[in-house]
């Protein structure tokens, strides 16, 4: 193809694609393997829209990087992006003319920046959650603090005035009051944890127990509430299994779990379940609400990270990745499939016997 192997059979050595043109014709005089190599060709004249700028313009012809650089004009690291088969990839495009001989010869070099632009977009991402995280965590503190400032206001106008109040008329007060304290208390709890988390210092405190009790024991807690949003809560299959868990850390897993299924459940039936293995167990949670879009489904794991559907203003998006540390922790794993027929169904996969300590 052209008179230099030496320098050819050196570029094909490169991971970097790299092209040789001819000056004025842009004629290709070489490509190295890792250009040849790429599921689309990086020479002109592309497909309409296959060669995109920065901003994702389609460049006409006579913009291309090749047909610019057999013009002779040197390029310094430009974006340049390629509509390929498997999605648009990144490249950076550096060119220079090499005049010794003539025509002159352009060589071409193309880094492929796409990993750096998928890491950069899930950082915007994650800064952006995080923000919103701050904006709806200090919501979430201010509004019990006001109502426990209301009602301890309220005990106080009346004792200064020495009012008597009946021990029923006490109890009626405080409830709000204890309400907001517990919902402190669970939001606190949540915070710790992602923190703990965080630093991988999730300590688990294993015993052995049988399952079938603590399934049933944690639905019974939330029938009420399931029930109060319109759902059934019901344990499906239990069969007695024992094994060898963080009982009240399991406990937290379900009840996130059931919690979520609560709430986004749209008031449709929810069915808990648990799953022998051989040497793991399942726990099985389904709703029959909207679900979860396929492209969200390993997100929403993350800490922070909630998807596009209602219940916004009061969720902090920490739930799931509780219930995935918790997993982790155990040596096991939650995952989410779509159920047929519309709504969510989460498996939680644990070891019959987690090792003590968590974290490998
Ligand atoms: N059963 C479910 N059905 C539909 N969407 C769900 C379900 N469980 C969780 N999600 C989605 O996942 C997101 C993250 O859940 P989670 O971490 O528990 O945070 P939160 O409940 O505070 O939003 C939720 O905001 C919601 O969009
Ligand atoms: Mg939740």
């Amino acid at each position: 193809m052209s008179e230099q192997p030496g320098l050819e059979s050196a570029l094909d050595q490169l991971a970097i694609p790299v092209l040789r043109v001819e000056e004025g014709t842009a004629r290709v005089l070489f490509a190295n393997t890792a250009a040849r190599m790429l599921p689309f060709t990086l020479e002109p004249p592309a497909a309409p829209g296959a060669v995109l700028d920065a901003e994702g313009t389609p460049l006409p012809v006579e913009q291309h990087p090749v047909e610019r650089a057999a013009r002779g004009e040197p390029l310094e690291g430009e974006l340049v992006r390629w509509a390929g088969p498997e999605g648009s990839r990144a490249f950076v495009v550096h060119a220079r003319m090499d005049r010794s001989r003539s025509p002159g010869v352009a060589t071409l070099s193309f880094q492929d920046v796409s990993g750096w632009h998928q890491t950069e977009a899930d950082l915007r991402r994650a800064l952006g959650a995080r923000d919103t995280f701050l904006s709806v965590a200090s919501h979430e503190l201010k509004t019990p603090i006001t109502v426990l400032q209301l009602v301890l206001e309220r005990l106080q106008r009346g004792a200064h005035r020495e009012v008597s109040l009946s021990g029923a008329q006490l109890v009626e007060r405080l409830e709000p009051a204890l309400r907001q304290v517990r919902r402190l208390g669970v939001l606190v709890q949540n915070l710790l944890d992602v923190s703990r988390a965080r630093n991988n210092h999730f300590e688990l405190e294993c015993e052995r127990f049988e399952l079938g009790t603590l399934v049933r024991e944690v639905c019974e807690r939330f029938s009420e509430h399931a029930r109060q949003a319109g759902s059934v809560l019901a344990v499906e299959d239990c069969p007695p299994v024992e094994v060898h868990w963080d009982r009240m850390r399991v406990e937290q897993a379900l009840s996130n779990l059931i919690t979520n299924a609560i709430k986004y459940g749209a008031g449709g039936p929810i069915s808990v379940r648990a799953e022998p293995h051989e040497g793991a167990v399942s726990l099985r949670v389904e709703d029959r609400g909207p679900g979860v879009a396929e492209g969200d489904r390993e997100r929403i794991f993350n800490p922070f990270e909630r998807a596009a559907s209602g219940h916004r203003g009061e969720s902090l998006g920490l739930g799931l990745y509780i219930v995935r540390e918790i997993a982790r922790a155990h040596g096991g794993t939650v995952g989410l499939t779509g159920r047929e027929g519309g709504g969510s169904c989460f498996t939680l996969r644990l070891p019959r016997e987690a090792a003590e300590g968590g974290y490998e």
